[in-house]
């Protein structure tokens, strides 16, 4: 075994640390006020190669391996979470699933764009009746012979009015239930596209986030990812490898947080001493320190093993479920270190905690991956 990190890995998450630090922290408060997305360092984001991360060079993409990619993803999240997930989905999801699913008239189509950063991509699944039961798909595509119709809504769609391409999951065949579902790859602006208002969320508030309605969407064959009723299995492949990157998002935000926590209890202090020397708080560090070491190492386990063409699917559900119940416990407990100071949002402590919340929810639920968990170890 090996533990440490290469050059060039330790190059990237350096590169995305200095980035987050001099472009996201500045404006990172106004930001979630308003629910502004960071346009302006997107763009800055694609120059410098953060879009296609780990997508071939032939397609315009930076080649890394997931090791570079999750540690780049910790860095912005520690920072600056609503980035963060805008890269995630990007990255895990609309890259990943065309380099390895789509076609090479597909790739060739559209995933330059979008690993030269020019595009952003969104995932279309949940739908307001379909979040964890997402089998349960009421979005049709109507095969007409050489194209497709599609009608319904999807909910909750990260980037939905920033991105430029959709990858959209709808059902073809309902008698055929999961093995009638298709995906399909669409340009965000198709006729007959509408987005919903944009949702005043909890946290991750720069990010955009909208329902994206479908009316009599005409989508050609040739957009079809796989063979017919392959979008389901397409779906949850996509899901396995897109939970790696939120859980390294999650421990990003907890990596943050933590960071606050600790430079807080040497500096404050109460009862004559800076409360880190009492034990009450520094057993909080500790154990915060300690889910921290667990869950980046999850992280890591999961991006070898992805990066070495092994099975990932449980490890990932796992990474995903311990980070994001932990992130939710040290942005809490940091939150508590910090006292009436962790409450205001100046400090950037209730933030990050606010940002945690939504990690035990996408791309699966904390109890989805104890599903997901439980059923492998059961069956293996
Ligand atoms: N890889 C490939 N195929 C898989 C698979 C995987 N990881 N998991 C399941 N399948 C296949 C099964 O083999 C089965 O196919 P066959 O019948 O051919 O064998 C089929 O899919 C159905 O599987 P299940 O019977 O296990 O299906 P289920 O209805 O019990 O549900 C589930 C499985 C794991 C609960 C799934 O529905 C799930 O993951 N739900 C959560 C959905 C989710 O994560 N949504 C996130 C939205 S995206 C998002 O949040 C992005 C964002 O913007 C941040």
């Amino acid at each position: 075994m090996n533990f440490e990190f290469t050059e060039e890995q330790l190059m990237i998450k350096q590169a995305a640390r200095d980035f987050a630090v001099r472009e996201l922290l500045p404006d990172v408060l106004e930001r979630d006020a308003s629910s502004r997305f960071p346009a302006r360092q997107m763009k800055m984001l694609a120059e410098l190669g953060f879009f296609g991360m780990c997508v071939d060079p032939k397609y315009d993409g930076g080649g890394m391996d997931n090791i570079s990619y999750v540690l780049a993803l910790e860095e912005f999240a520690k920072i600056d979470a609503s980035a963060a997930v805008v890269l995630a989905v990007h990255n895990s999801l609309a890259c990943y699933g065309i380099e390895h699913y789509a076609n090479e008239e597909q790739k060739q189509r559209f995933l330059p764009a979008l690993a030269r950063g020019e595009k952003i991509g969104a995932f279309l699944l949940s739908e307001p009746e379909a979040g964890s039961d997402a089998t349960s798909q009421k979005t049709t595509a109507e095969d007409k012979g050489d194209y497709y119709l599609i009608n319904g809504t999807k909910n909750w769609i990260t980037s939905a009015d920033n991105a430029g391409t959709y990858i959209v999951i709808a059902q073809t065949d309902r008698e055929k239930k999961h093995k009638g579902i298709n995906a399909f790859i669409l340009d965000r602006h198709s006729p007959g596209i509408s987005l919903g208002p944009h949702e005043d969320k909890m946290g991750m508030r720069s990010s955009d986030t909208h329902s994206v309605m479908f009316t009599d969407v005409k989508v050609p064959k040739e957009n079809r990812i796989g063979e017919d009723g392959f979008g389901f299995s397409f779906a949850m492949k996509l899901l396995d490898g897109g939970r790696i990157g939120i859980a390294a998002q999650a421990i990003g935000i907890a990596g943050g947080a933590f960071d606050l926590a600790l430079k807080y209890s040497k500096e404050r202090k109460a009862f004559g001493t800076e409360i880190c020397n009492h034990q009450a708080i520094a057993f909080k560090l500790a154990e915060m320190a300690v889910k921290l070491e667990n869950g980046r190492n999850l992280v890591l386990k999961s991006a070898w093993l992805k990066d070495n063409g092994l099975p990932y699917g449980l490890q990932s559900a796992m990474a995903k479920q311990y980070c994001a119940d932990s992130a939710m416990e040290i942005t809490t407990e940091a939150v508590q270190i910090h006292g009436g100071y962790g409450y205001v949002k100046e400090y950037h402590v209730e933030r990050l905690m606010r940002e945690a919340k939504v990690t035990q929810i996408y791309e699966g639920t904390s109890e989805i991956q104890k599903i997901v968990i439980s059923r492998t170890i059961l069956k293996d």
